[in-house]
């Protein structure tokens, strides 16, 4: 079995991340017997200067013919004074709507050894396991009208059945293979959009019987995610309320730098790390690589459906954890802060580990 993946590491420490996440993949998809083939594309900031915008038509026929993208971050602030079209962020905007990428998939995990991390008490944080899943081609990030002149600015909130159908079959989905209770976040008391929303949400929900569903508004539910963050399960929400929901989320968790994401459409998938380009320590190999290596799990877990895969990744990225080992992002006193280069050796010294246990029969996973 030979996979395709476009790699698109964009500005800052995206290709440092990147990296770190494709030695990763090789080392797993070797273990597995499967190839993996990758092709680089240009998106971003670095995209702009080149070609002067931040998606290239090369880029988008890339991921088209391509079984996963990978991307790394985009941004920084040379590109932040451009137009709006042509800022770095107008291009991850482009690519999840011509790629349909309509479900966006950010899990709040919290590895056992950074619960201190966290501005959260322990006792509030332990056994936290949910998920947001925004929806990400839809509503006001993409609604029409939009604009703005001298008086005044514009946007339009706006779901139809059928975004609003496939989003919430997918929350249900999901949340049968977990622990069945569905959230879906809205401001159905002043906005008819979400009424709307509401309203799909509760006719997809007949076909799910066995899932509980749960509404919440979106101000009690930003409020509820860091009183209580253990009542969620699957959190079902738009894109703009799943937006803010998923950076409160990422902080629970302790840092932005941990979290992965994978967005999915019905024929592309894309993966990438939740944190931005981080400008002021690029090129140091000073980065974080564990967002990028646990969205690598997230592509073998929803893509390539190795679920098997995907588990040893996540293990040995806890394991690293567990071994004291932090990049400087998430160091504490007691911690043996590494590189990036470094803790992408520890952790597939990790994987390697658990292989050679498995071999003999010692770990069950
Ligand atoms: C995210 C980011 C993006 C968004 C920006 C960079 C366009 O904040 O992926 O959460 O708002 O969706
Ligand atoms: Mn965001």
């Amino acid at each position: 079995m030979t996979y395709k993946i476009a790699l698109l590491p964009g500005d800052g420490i995206g290709p440092e991340v990147t990296q770190a996440a494709v030695k990763v993949i090789n080392l797993v998809a070797e273990k597995f017997n499967v190839k993996m083939k990758y092709e680089e594309f240009a998106i971003g900031g670095n995209c702009f200067d080149k070609h002067g915008t931040p998606l290239v038509e090369e880029t988008l026929e890339g991921c088209y013919n391509s079984d996963s993208v990978f991307l790394g971050a985009v941004g920084g602030p040379q590109w932040e004074k451009l137009a709006h079209h042509l800022k770095p962020e107008a291009a991850l905007l482009k690519l999840r709507e011509k790629l349909e990428l309509f479900a966006n998939i950010r899990p709040a995990k919290i590895y056992p050894s950074m619960l201190d991390n966290s501005t959260l008490k322990k006792e509030v944080l332990e056994g936290t396991d949910f998920i947001v899943l925004r929806e990400l081609t839809g509503g006001i990030y993409f609604g029409k009208p939009r604009g703005m002149d001298d008086n005044k600015g514009w946007n339009t909130m706006v779901y139809s059945t059928e975004e609003v159908e496939r989003i919430a079959r997918k929350a249900f989905e999901i949340a049968s293979k977990r622990e069945k209770v569905v959230t879906s976040v809205d401001k159905a008391n002043v906005l008819e959009v979400s009424q709307f929303w509401r309203n799909v949400v509760e006719k997809v929900h007949k076909d799910y019987p066995e899932i509980k569903l749960n509404h919440m508004y979106v101000d009690n539910a930003a409020m509820q995610l860091v009183r209580d963050p253990k009542q969620f399960d699957v959190i079902l929400t738009s894109n703009i309320f799943g937006d803010i929901i998923s950076d409160i989320s990422g902080m629970i968790t302790g840092s932005l730098g941990m979290l992965p994401s994978a967005s999915l459409g019905k024929k592309y998938s894309l993966y990438e790390p939740v944190h931005g380009s981080a400008p002021d320590i690029a090129g140091q190999n000073k980065a974080n690589p564990i967002a990028a290596i646990s969205s690598a799990a997230m592509m073998f877990f929803h893509t390539f459906e190795m679920t098997k895969a995907s588990e040893i990744i996540e293990k040995a990225i806890s394991l690293t954890l567990d071994e004291g080992f932090r990049t400087a992002d998430i160091a504490t006193q007691e911690s043996k802060v590494v590189s990036t280069t470094e803790m992408t050796s520890m952790i597939m010294n990790n994987i390697e580990k658990i292989f050679a246990e498995e071999a003999i029969g010692v770990f069950l996973l």
